[in-house]
């Protein structure tokens, strides 16, 4: 992944597990579903291994010690919709005071360009780290307009994290927001001629709410 320089790919056997029954055409949506949202919890974790800390004062039992916690505003997660909203609550198990944005954007399956048609998140984005989330990163059009729509509401730290990743979309990604560290849980082989990731795991919107 030397070609790759902005990619970390968390590849924990559990992930590696989970992941290979999320691809699966014989995985039902319940499932699916539930997948999704443990292989998200397991990803955050190294995700947000870099969070900034702060030493605080903690009274144990036995004495006065210090303790650290997390420094700062409140992450904000941002899905990008509709598939990114099955990761929401992976993140939330583990920062239940996250706040939450939304980005809303829709591939057009001939042009392959993503049209946006809704957008919110909280206030003071300069001063947030924002994580943004979706499953799949195929060319890598809806990663790029959703990171440059947060750009132009303040945001300057964000994490782009998917589940499933095309090299194309990574060196998409790189090129126009080399600024963003990008995490994956499998980088697979190629996109397909009709911009589908391959092997992949089929369109994840349709797959998490059951819209095949
Ligand atoms: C899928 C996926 C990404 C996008 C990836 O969403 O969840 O957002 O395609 O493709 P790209 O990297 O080529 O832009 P889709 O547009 O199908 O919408 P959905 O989540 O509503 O199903
Ligand atoms: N969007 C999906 O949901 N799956 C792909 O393989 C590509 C884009």
């Amino acid at each position: 992944m030397s070609d790759l320089p902005n990619l970390t790919v968390v590849d924990h056997p559990l992930v590696r597990h989970k992941l290979a029954l999320l691809r699966s055409v014989d995985t039902p949506t319940k499932l699916f579903r539930e997948l999704v949202q443990e292989i998200t919890m397991l990803m955050a974790y190294e995700v947000t291994r870099t969070l900034e800390e702060e030493e605080v004062e903690v009274v144990t039992p036995l004495e006065t010690t210090t303790g650290h916690r997390i420094a700062g505003k409140k992450l904000v997660i941002v899905p990008v919709l509709r598939a990114g909203l099955g990761m929401v609550d992976g993140v939330l198990r583990l920062i239940p005071g996250a706040r939450v944005g939304h980005v809303g954007l829709a591939r057009d399956e001939e042009s392959l360009q993503p049209v946006e048609y809704y957008f919110k998140v909280p206030s003071e984005a300069e001063a947030r780290q924002f994580l943004v989330v979706d499953p799949m990163l195929a060319t890598g059009g809806s990663a790029c307009a959703a990171i440059a729509r947060l750009k132009s509401s303040g945001a300057r730290a964000i994490t782009y994290m998917c589940l499933v990743a095309a090299p194309e979309g990574v060196r998409a990604l790189a090129e126009a927001h080399g600024d963003v560290a990008l995490f994956a849980g499998a980088l697979d082989r190629q996109l397909n001629d009709v911009g589908y990731i391959v092997p992949g795991l089929g369109d994840a919107g349709d797959r998490l709410y059951g819209t095949e």
